[in-house]
Parts: C-alpha cells; structure tokens; sequence
C-alpha cells in the first residue's frame, strides 16, 4: 500500500515480504561484518549518538567533533566501505526515480532504548533525488515536519518491511526518531531496529 502523507512524503507499506526482509538483513549482515557498527559522537562537544551506525557504498555518512560529512573509509578501521547489496541497490532503482544509483547507505541500529532527534538531511551537495529510508526489525515512531524546526510535525509508526520516501517538498522536512517499540518484530534474532538510509550525495 503506497500512501502520500505529505507534499512528496511517501510510504510504502509493507513493500518488502518477509522473505525479502530476512534476505536484506543477512546481506547487510555481511556488510556490518566487514564494516562494523559504531558508534558516532556529536559535534562539539562528542555526546555520543544512542544509535550505532555502518554504511556501505562510495560515501559514508559520518559524524565526529568536527562535524558531519560523508567519506569514503570507515571511521574506526579506516578501510574503504563495503559496496551496496545487489538487493539494497534494486529498491533504490525502484523507487527514487532518479537518474543515477544510491551513492549511501547508512545503516542505523537502534537498540530498544535509542532514539534520533529531529534533523534535516542536508549534508549532501544536491537534493534533486529523494531519501529512501527502508525499515527492518521493531517497529518505530517516526516524526515528520516541515522545513523549519518549529513547524509543526505529525508521528507514525514505520513497521518492518515499510519504505519511506524523502522527496521534493519533503526533501529538507526535519525528521526523527522519537522510540522504539521492543518485540513488535521477530526478524533481528536479538531485536532492536535497522534502518537503511539510501541518499545520492553528489550530481550525477
Ligand atoms: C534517519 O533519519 O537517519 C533515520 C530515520 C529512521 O531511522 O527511520
Ligand atoms: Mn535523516
């Protein structure tokens, strides 16, 4: 079920089977293997992040003391990013509609008390193509405003399996993560919540 819930917000519920949802979470299971989860720090003053995070692709999405950026190595180990899933790469291509593949993928694990405050996804040098944000694991409470942080923001749940779509409108709406919800899924045998974030960075 495909829904438009603001001006260019989209979400497709249930998109993925649960076939194909246990299939992505061993493939990114693979990319956490050789890119850890870690877990970043705020800039400034290096409050650490309750979500941990990994990326795979050309860029990664990073954050440490010195600010927000993407790059191509991994943080911790300093090695170059896994390459995106076959699979990953295929729900971008079907859903962004646009010319040129993913550049990002972040990979957020929430365990059952992290939370993502309210933030724009402005860290790329372009914004014609949408965020394409697939959720896997327990259910969450998503909030979604508009483009100022004051605006006023409505909260839904993302279940395992639903694919929200970041475009045109709702490109640079703030958005977060207020919690999750513990046992509402079975896929990740030890719980706890994924997210991929699939992001163009530069022009094509
Ligand atoms: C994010 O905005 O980076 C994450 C959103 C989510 O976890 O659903
Ligand atoms: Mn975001």
């Amino acid at each position: 079920m495909v829904n438009e819930l603001a001006d260019g917000l989209v979400l497709a519920s249930g998109y993925l089977s649960p076939a194909e949802q246990a299939d992505l979470v061993a493939e990114i299971r693979q990319v956490v293997a050789a890119a850890p989860l870690y877990r970043p720090v705020m800039p400034r003053f290096g409050r650490p992040f309750s979500v941990q995070m990994s990326n795979c692709g050309p860029l990664g999405w990073v954050s440490d003391k010195s600010g927000y950026r993407y790059q191509a190595t991994h943080p911790v180990s300093g090695a170059p990013w896994p390459d995106i899933p076959e699979r990953v790469a295929k729900i971008w291509q079907d859903l962004s509609g646009y010319g040129g593949p993913a550049e990002c993928c972040l990979i957020n694990f929430y365990d059952d008390d992290a939370k993502m405050g309210l933030h724009r996804d402005e860290n790329e040098e372009v914004f014609d193509a949408p965020v394409v944000s697939v959720s896997l694991g327990d259910e969450a409470l998503f909030r979604f405003g508009g483009p100022e942080r004051k605006d006023p923001t409505k909260s839904f749940r993302l279940m395992s399996g639903d694919v929200l779509i970041m475009g045109g409108a709702s490109r640079l709406s703030y958005h977060g993560v207020d919690r999750i919800y513990p046992g509402t899924s079975s896929l990740l045998k030890d719980g706890g919540r994924l997210n991929l974030t699939l992001r163009r960075v530069r022009k094509v």
